[in-house]
Order: C-alpha cells, then structure tokens, then sequence
C-alpha cells in the first residue's frame, strides 16, 4: 500500500483484511476523519494509546442527544433496534449518574464467582451442539455452533424459557444476517423480541424465578429507579451485546487457529495434559489478533478536545478502533503474529474504563469451553476450504465469518 495515498476504508477489500489500512491510519493519521458508508462523518481513533485514553474520557459521552445532528445519527450506529426509541436507554447509550445506577443493578449476575456457576450448564450446551455433528464428518462452524451456543446461553440466563429460545434464535438470526442491510426483517424482528420482552417481563412479575429478568424487576420494585423500559433495554443490550459478539469471538478464534495449526498443536498438547492456563492466554490473544469488536460503539465530544494532537469540535462523533489499537507496534511486540502464550496482553477488545465489557467473564467461559471442547473433540479439526472470500459479514462495529467450514475425522 502507498505510504501517501489515504486506503478506501469500508469496501469489500477492507472487510477481508481490514489490517493494512489500520496500520497505515495508525502511522499517518492516527486520528482519521472518514465518511462512513451510512453518510455519516465521524473520527477513527488508531493508535493504542489514545484509543485507551479516549475510552475512558469523561468528555467523551454516550449519549446519542450529544451529536451535532442527533437526528441524522438516529438509527445509524449499527446496532439494531437502536430505531426503536424505547430500546434506547441501554448501558451503551447512557452516562453516568444513569449509567452508574443500572450498571450496578446487573453487575451482581455477571462477577466471574456468578457466572461459573453457569460452566456446566455451557458444557452441557457445547456438548449438544458437537454431537449434533461430530458423526457427520463436517460442519459449519459459524451456522452449526457458534451461533446458537450463546443465544441458548444468553437466554437461559435471562429466564427465557426452554420452549422459546428457538424464537429467539430465528429473530436474532434475521438481525445478524442483515445487519446493516436490509432494514425491514431486521425492523420486524426487533419488534417481535421488543414485544416478547414486554410480555416476558409481565410473566415474571406474576411469576419470578432465579433469573436475571426477575432480579431486575425486583430491583425496579424496591425503589431502585428502574423503570419497565430500562428493564426491557437492558435484556435487549444484554441479548444484543451478547450474541454477535460471542459469535464472532469463536468463529474468527476458530477460523485463527485452524489457519496457524503450529498454534492449535500447541493448545491441543496443553489441553491433553490438562494444562488450562495457554486456553486461558490463547482467548485473550484471539481477541486481541482478530476480536468480534472492530470499532467501540459511538462516543461524541460534550466539548472542544483534542485526541493525539487533533482538534475534535463539540458534538462531533468518535470511534475507538479497538482492531488498529489492539495491533498497535508501540504497544504489542510483532502485533500481527499470534502468539497464544503472549504476555503483557493488555488488549482493548472488551474496551476499557466504565462501559468495559459487562459481560466479559461469560464470553470468557464460552469461547474457552467451545475452543477446549471442539480441540480435544475434533482432533483433526481443519478449514474444508478457506472461508476468507466474501465471507465476512460487513458491518461497522463487528468483525465476524458468515460461514466456517471444518471437516475432521468423526470421533469413535
Ligand atoms: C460492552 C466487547 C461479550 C455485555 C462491551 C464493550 C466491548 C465489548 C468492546 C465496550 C463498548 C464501548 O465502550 O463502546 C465484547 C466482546 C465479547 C462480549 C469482545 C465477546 C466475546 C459480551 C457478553 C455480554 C456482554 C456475553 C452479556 C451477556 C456487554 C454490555 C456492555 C458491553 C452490557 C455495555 C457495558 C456498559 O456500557 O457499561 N463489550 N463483549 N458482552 N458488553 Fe460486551
């Protein structure tokens, strides 16, 4: 690439690789001002340093009014149901005091003690989905495992019963199929799950159980300000922010793996001897070699500031790119080598500061569950064939693989 010549973000090109182009943004203009294919202007944050400085800015806010055109952003930001006005007051949208409070109401279920409790309850869920292929010899990995893995997951923590999750499983399918494209499916099946929400949020409230949902209805019934509809966004984020990304963290940590087998061996051999502590290093590497999260989500400038010495005016939008951070030279020793012992891993992929990712150890316990499980399942585990060409799925703030084909030898 030109060391001139600004690349073409956002094109086929880019969704295959997208590397390239962040390196040469990191070192020639670390702080970018680009059109993004919705139209809509807005800063792209490269370099580790300030992509970590910025995420953690107070004057750097959340909320979607902070945008100079805050009508024109509606509906843009990549993440579905963000027309649906009601849906709008999840964790990813809000500052503090707000942010503050119903952040604590949920930070209870997902402390790492909480939720292995739920270890079993993955590897029964693991177990089920290989042994649904493991005789056939090949599998996708993306339609057959690592999409409904954590919908079952997320659902069953939520309290969405056994007899629902199918549905659940088709809506959130439409959504990631068409994510960014055409709107109406995606439209009607955050309708449907709004409504399913609504009215799952009323059952409980008759009938609560041990589930997430029931504890924040309990919450928002012991006067802890938390209205039905901040109940109702919660679930939709925790489902929304849930899914995709965990998709995305085994299907391009497989797709990794299976493309540097003196890796995989490695963790293969780790695993036989019952050494957990490379699966523990190797998640964390996948994540930060090619995470589900491309770009954080939308911040917009409360006031004049300057990031990596670039003037950025008030309302204007910002976008860590947590990919270009987490490749940064000056902050990873050979950053595009995968390296799954690597140390000093400080990596942005769950971002950093105080919208960190909630939900961080479950996606731990999945990814480091599904990799064990499938490594010491499918010994040979290999790519049927490379699934790179025209296979990612586009959109602006994940990265992930519509399809991973694998074949192996069936187990006995
Ligand atoms: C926030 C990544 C899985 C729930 C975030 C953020 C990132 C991230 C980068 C910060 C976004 C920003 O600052 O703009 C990931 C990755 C995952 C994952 C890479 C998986 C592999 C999950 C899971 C859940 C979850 C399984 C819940 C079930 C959340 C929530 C937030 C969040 C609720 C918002 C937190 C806040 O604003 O305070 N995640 N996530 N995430 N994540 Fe995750």
């Amino acid at each position: 690439m030109s060391s001139t010549a600004a690349p073409t973000l956002f094109t086929w090109e880019f969704a295959t690789d997208p590397y390239p182009a962040y390196a040469w943004l990191r070192e020639h203009a670390p702080v970018h001002r680009a059109t993004l294919p919705s139209g809509v202007d807005a800063w792209l944050v490269t370099r580790y340093e300030d992509a970590r400085q910025a995420l953690a800015d107070p004057r750097l806010s959340k909320n979607p009014v902070h945008h100079a055109e805050p009508a024109h952003a509606r509906g843009k930001t990549g993440i579905p149901g963000e027309r649906n006005a009601d849906l709008m007051t999840h964790l990813l949208n809000i500052d503090p005091p707000d942010h503050t409070r119903l952040r604590r109401l949920v930070s209870k279920a997902f402390t790492p003690r909480r939720v292995a409790l739920f270890a079993p309850r993955v590897q029964e869920l693991t177990d089920q989905l290989i042994d649904g292929f493991a005789g056939k010899g090949e599998a996708d990995l993306i339609h057959d495992f690592a999409f409904p893995l954590p919908i079952y997951a997320i659902c069953d923590l939520l309290g969405v019963p056994r007899e629902d999750q199918d549905d659940f499983r088709d809506w959130a399918g439409m959504m990631i199929r068409h994510g960014g494209g055409p709107r109406g499916g995606v439209a009607r099946s955050v309708k449907k799950m709004r409504g399913y929400l609504a009215e799952l949020i009323h059952r409980k409230r008759e009938n609560p159980g041990e589930d997430l949902i029931s504890g924040l209805i309990r919450a928002s019934d012991h006067g802890e300000h938390l209205t039905e509809n901040e109940a109702a966004a919660m679930a939709f984020i925790l489902l929304f922010a849930g899914f995709e990304t965990t998709i995305n963290l085994i299907g391009n940590g497989m797709y990794a793996l299976l493309r540097n087998p003196d890796q995989k061996a490695l963790l293969q051999q780790a695993l036989e001897r019952g050494d957990s502590r490379l699966l523990e290093t190797a998640v964390e590497e996948l994540l930060r070699y090619d995470g589900p999260v491309e770009l954080a989500t939308w911040r917009y400038a409360t006031r004049p500031l300057r990031i990596g010495g670039q003037d950025i005016g008030q309302g204007e939008p910002v976008l860590v790119v947590l990919a270009a951070a987490d490749r940064d030279p000056d902050r990873f020793a050979d950053p595009d080598r995968l390296d799954l012992g690597r140390r000093d891993n400080q990596h942005l992929g769950y971002g950093h500061g105080i919208h960190y990712c909630l939900g961080a150890p479950l996606a731990r316990l999945e990814a480091q569950t599904a990799l064990a499980t499938l490594l010491t399942r499918l010994l040979d585990i290999r790519l049927a064939q490379d699934p790179a060409d025209s296979r990612w799925r586009g959109g602006l703030i994940m990265r992930g693989l519509r399809t991973l084909p694998v074949c192996f030898t069936p187990p006995p």
